[in-house]
């Protein structure tokens, strides 16, 4: 699987891949106001010519954060996930980054399970920190990876 990187193109697809995975996705604006950050990267996968799964990271100093990371649904569950996070932990690796960061609501238990697996430990969690229906909150659980 070969990843390339994702650009402004990409947005409008981005963001609709988004708002599928998320109860609260993220807008083609909100997207392109990342890309437009120099701190903030993303990869791509493509088949067909159709966007399959991205991940997008910001980068300080010696340490990263995951910002986002989706596989469309018609493609999960075929290691396209953990292939995006290899190339970024690849790329990490190159430019001298030591941690990455990566914060999942509580109730997103598939990510949990993605990201022990990727042998991402759990730091913290901050309570009621998503909101879902109105009055209702789950917390953000923090994880670390050592690179
Ligand atoms: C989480 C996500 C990125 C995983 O991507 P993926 O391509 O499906 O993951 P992989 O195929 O590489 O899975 C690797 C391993 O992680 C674990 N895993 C991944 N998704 C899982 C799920 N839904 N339930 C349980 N375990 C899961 C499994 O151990 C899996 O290995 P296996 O399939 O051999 O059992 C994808 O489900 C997704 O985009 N979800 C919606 C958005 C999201 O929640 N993103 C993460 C928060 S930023």
């Amino acid at each position: 699987m070969r990843t390339q990187k994702l650009t402004l193109t990409d947005c409008p697809d981005a963001a609709r891949l988004h708002q599928l995975s998320f109860y609260k996705g993220w807008s083609e604006k909100d997207f392109e106001e990342f890309l437009a950050d120099p701190l903030t990267q993303g990869l791509k996968s493509e088949e067909g010519g159709k966007l399959c799964g991205y991940i997008l990271w910001r980068e300080i100093g010696e340490e990263a954060e995951i910002l986002t990371l989706v596989v469309a649904p018609d493609f999960q569950r075929r290691g396209l996930g953990s292939h995006l996070l290899d190339a970024l932990f690849q790329r990490l690796g190159e430019q001298g980054v030591s941690t990455l960061f990566i914060e999942v609501a509580e109730d997103n238990e598939g990510a949990h399970l993605f990201y022990l697996k990727q042998g991402f430990n759990l730091i913290s969690k901050r309570p009621n920190y998503y909101q879902r229906e109105e009055n209702k909150y789950v917390s953000a659980w923090n994880y670390i990876k050592k690179l």
